[in-house]
């Protein structure tokens, strides 16, 4: 019993110890359309480092931002979370055209993370900076769980009339309906013992 309490007090803690501030390096890659029809791409460079917390995601905020450096060809870009060493995207990957990055807007960086914490995509959006706005357009943080939807009942059996209808499911009795009868024992034990007293 104690030894199982430690157990569950380790996990805890190992499942708090890895809800710790993580970041995730964000970068880019520009998509060009070549002159003969094609589209060629450049090597992914960072845009963004963000910091985040599972457990507080509100506090998300960017470390460092570099505005890209595109080529006038580049149309769109690619954006994502890109294992430098590994020279592979370890996350999902969204288009974005380049005006999101035009003066004017301010550029968001979204990210979708799994209940473990890993980026599972990650995106940008250039949010037009309202004029007379003075401060926060600066580029920002969208952390947001991916939350899991509603699981299907498995293997639970439809059941269906003759006539091909579903059945509805019998309801649950009520706790009176079954135990009326115990109930009706215990009154009369009491009151026949109340009798016996006098
Ligand atoms: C950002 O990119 C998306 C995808 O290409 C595009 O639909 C959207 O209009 C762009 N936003 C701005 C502000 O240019």
């Amino acid at each position: 019993m104690r030894l199982s309490a430690l157990a569950s007090g380790l996990c805890a803690f190992a499942a708090l110890a890895s809800a710790s501030p993580r970041t995730a390096q964000v970068f880019i890659q520009p998509i060009e359309s070549a002159a003969n029809g094609g589209i060629t791409s450049d090597k992914p460079s960072p845009l963004a480092e963000v910091a985040y917390d599972i457990a507080a995601l509100s506090t998300s905020s960017i470390v460092s931002y570099e505005a890209p450096d595109l080529a006038p060809e580049t149309r769109s870009v690619r954006i994502g979370i890109y294992d430098y060493k590994a020279k592979a995207w370890v996350s999902g990957t969204t288009v974005a055209s380049v005006e999101n990055f035009s003066k004017g807007y301010s550029p968001n960086i979204i990210l979708s993370v799994d209940s473990r914490g890993d980026v599972v995509s990650a995106a940008c959006k250039g949010v037009a900076i309202d004029a007379g706005q003075t401060r926060d357009f600066g580029p920002q943080a969208v952390v947001l769980p991916e939350s899991r939807g509603k699981q299907p009942e498995l293997n639970k059996p439809v059941v269906l009339s003759p006539e091909g209808k579903k059945v509805p499911e019998e309801q649950e009795k009520t706790f009176l309906q079954k135990y009326w009868w115990m109930i009706a024992i215990a009154i009369f034990v009491m009151v026949s013992g109340g009798g016996a007293e006098k």
